[in-house]
């Protein structure tokens, strides 16, 4: 759809309307590469799981399966099959035609997320500080501020929801949808990051290279900051701001490409294949 900007032949698209695909294309891909990861989990510990096989988990993960620590083993095998289940649906929440045409899939869908997204990330504390299965403690940190963020993000969601204020409740989605994701985006982050940088640059060892520590935080306050700018644009910019925007997005869109395409055939793929032949 196109509008005429100015009287005369020439049409160019409406900002607006260039904004809002270049949003759906950002989502489309996102949405690849959730499903790409939900693969992942299901492959690496689903499936040996369902053959009896848990011990598995340990060649998966740091402190995937420790022999005799039931309460860990258990609470890491909820936190990654909650992670596929939350993965699965959540990016099905922002795309407006199924939020129109599918109320209650959307009503319930939404309260399977936002339950997972918690049970998630009180399972994740527990592996943070009491299983300690993790590399360094501004990691530690890091997560833990993330998992605060989804507790709060996702209580305002839920409260706006059950409250009718469909304005707020879309925009605390949206907040919770990036932070609830940023263990995700971590791992498009360093597959882009190498991809770019053709190698890996700033990264130790032990995940405590400048890259790792920026990383560790940026994973969900770069695309919080995004969804921010992109809500008050797309709410009361003018239409230079909106194409910028667009703009913007475009790139970020490429850059999340990129990302999921790198995580896809080299971080998942090759492990979905190990996992299913073994
Ligand atoms: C809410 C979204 C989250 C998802 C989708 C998610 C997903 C996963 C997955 C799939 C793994 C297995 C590692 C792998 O195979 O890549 C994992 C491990 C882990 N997660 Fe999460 N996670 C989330 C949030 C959190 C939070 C908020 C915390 C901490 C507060 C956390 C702490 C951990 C820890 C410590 C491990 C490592 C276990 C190990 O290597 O032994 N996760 N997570």
């Amino acid at each position: 759809m196109v509008q005429a900007a100015t009287a005369g032949p020439i049409l160019r698209p409406a900002p607006d309307k260039v904004l809002t695909v270049t949003a759906g294309a950002w989502l489309a891909t996102a949405l690849i590469g959730q499903w790409a990861f939900v693969t992942y989990i299901l492959a690496s510990y689903a499936w040996p799981a369902a053959q009896g096989n848990i011990a598995a988990w340990a060649d998966r993960a740091l402190k995937g399966y420790e022999p005799g620590d039931t309460v860990g083993n258990l609470v890491f095998g909820a936190h990654v099959m909650m992670a596929a289940v939350m993965s699965f649906g959540g990016a099905l929440q922002l795309v407006p035609q199924i939020r129109a045409r599918a109320r209650g899939f959307h009503r319930w869908n939404g309260r399977v997320f936002l339950a997972t997204a918690f049970a998630i990330s009180l399972g994740g504390l527990y592996l943070v500080w009491v299983r300690h299965a993790t590399t360094t403690l501004v990691g530690e940190i890091a997560i833990t501020l993330n998992a605060l963020l989804i507790f709060g993000f996702g209580a305002m969601a839920w409260k706006t929801a059950v409250a009718r204020d469909i304005a707020a409740h879309r925009r605390w989605a949206m907040r919770t949808f990036m932070v609830a994701n940023g263990v995700w985006f971590m791992r498009l982050g360093y597959m882009a990051w190498t991809i770019l940088n053709q190698g890996p640059v700033g990264m130790g060892d032990n995940l405590e290279g400048p890259f790792d520590v920026f990383l560790s935080f940026a994973a969900y306050l770069v695309p919080l900051a995004g969804v921010e700018a992109y809500l008050r644009i797309r709410d009361g910019a003018g239409p230079t701001g909106k194409a910028v925007a667009a703009g913007v997005l475009m790139v970020l869109t490429a850059i999340t490409a990129v990302g999921v395409f790198g995580a896809a055939a080299f971080m998942w793929g090759p492990r979905i294949v190990q996992a299913l032949a073994a």
